[in-house]
């Protein structure tokens, strides 16, 4: 595993950027897997910013979202479909027909999760995966658990997670308790990883995804047997590491 530490959440944000720009520099027709979160702001801001003064093109780019809550539908200002839009699609030259998000609203959700692990098989794997993570070491919405799961699937949600998703919905009762989320061994099988994470409130579930054991209790902590992931996050949540 390796550890990039920026001094702070700008700092990671433009590196994280400069990297997917530089990704698809590199191979235009790039297939790019994408967090949602307060974390990739920023990073999506400053990728904006790239394509805004010409430095990258995404028209051949594909994108594969983590993950979409279930029973959210796409023009709901809470969906990840609409956070993509807003932060992102909307104001660069990506082509519609490329962008994949899980629908939250298919009448058949299981259906729909083997739809997304199918489409994700035929134009992947993932080159280039950017993960962020929970306080409880979720990555997309895979939570703690007895094991690791594959591929995508309906994730029930924890209460600490809803916990910290209410703040968006208004109260912790209106945040739902289902999500579809691409499963570990679909994120796994990406070619490269880069999980980006800031402030002291993240230090604790770094440090143990970084040096804990490698269990699904910490979902975050099996990219250790990734042959190429990289931490890239900043001095506050990097300051449990050696402690
Ligand atoms: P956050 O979420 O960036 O809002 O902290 C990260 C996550 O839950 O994956």
């Amino acid at each position: 595993m390796n550890l990039i530490v920026m001094k702070d959440y700008k700092e990671m944000s433009r590196q994280a950027a400069l990297l997917i720009a530089a990704s698809i520099a590199l191979k235009p027709n790039l297939v790019l897997g994408l967090p949602t979160g307060k974390t990739p702001l920023l990073m999506y801001k400053e990728l904006v910013i790239i394509y805004q003064n010409g430095f990258v093109d995404f028209t051949n780019v594909t994108t594969f979202n983590l993950d979409e809550y279930a029973g959210i539908g796409r023009d709901d200002r809470n969906s990840f479909y609409r956070y993509m839009q807003d932060n992102l699609f909307r104001h660069i030259n990506i082509n519609n027909k490329n962008i994949h998000i899980p629908d939250g609203t298919a009448r058949d959700l299981k259906e729909e999760c083997r739809r997304y692990e199918e489409a994700i098989r035929k134009f992947g794997p993932i080159d280039l995966m950017i993960l962020g993570i929970g306080h409880n070491g979720h990555i997309g919405f895979n939570e703690p658990s007895d094991e690791f799961i594959a591929e995508t699937h309906i994730e029930r949600l924890t209460s600490k997670t809803r916990r910290a998703y209410a703040k968006y919905f208004g109260s912790i009762s209106k945040v739902p308790t289902k999500a579809i989320t691409m499963g570990l061994g679909t994120i796994m099988m990406s070619r490269k990883i880069i999980l980006i994470a800031s402030g002291r409130d993240k230090a604790e579930v770094i440090r143990r995804a970084f040096k804990g054991n490698i269990t699904p209790k910490c979902p975050a902590s099996i990219l250790r047997l990734h042959q190429d992931c990289t931490f890239l996050i900043d001095r506050d949540a990097a300051s449990l590491i050696d402690k």
